[in-house]
């Protein structure tokens, strides 16, 4: 896996985001098994509850291109290190537990975890059978 390639990928996506409400820009970009590369910015609403993250934009995207396996997602952000809010874990999780979330500064100032190490104790798609 290209590392540097995803974040900065990511850190374009974020130049996209439309934030006339938090000015808190965001973006992501997802890695699939298939070597594409997904990228997407949060999209904010005047009505505020139908924001939607960068991550999820661009986990939407993939999806709707029938791709369903995940090797990373970069994430970047306005704040010193942005983590995944709470719904775009769950929203990770959803495609799997190992799942490698690169939180990213720059393409050189980076941390990597698993979605598990982020998000212990799941619940997922496999409680359901
Ligand atoms: N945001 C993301 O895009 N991803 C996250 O994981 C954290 C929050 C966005 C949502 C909103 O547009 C702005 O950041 C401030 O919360």
């Amino acid at each position: 896996m290209d590392k540097k390639l995803l974040i900065g990928k990511a850190l374009k996506a974020k130049e996209k985001a439309y934030t006339p409400y938090s000015g808190f820009n965001v973006g992501a970009a997802l890695l699939t098994k298939t070597g594409k590369i997904y990228t997407g910015c949060n999209v904010e609403c005047v009505s505020y509850t139908p924001t939607i993250c960068a991550e999820r934009t661009a986990i939407a995207k993939a999806v709707s291109e029938g791709e369903r396996s995940f090797i990373a997602i970069a994430i970047t952000g306005d704040a010193d290190w942005t983590f995944p809010c709470g719904v775009c874990r769950q929203v990770i999780r959803e495609f799997g537990k190992d799942i490698i979330v690169i939180v990213a500064k720059s393409e050189d100032e980076y941390r990597e975890y698993t979605l598990e190490e982020l998000m212990p104790h799941s619940f997922g798609p496999e409680d359901l059978d």
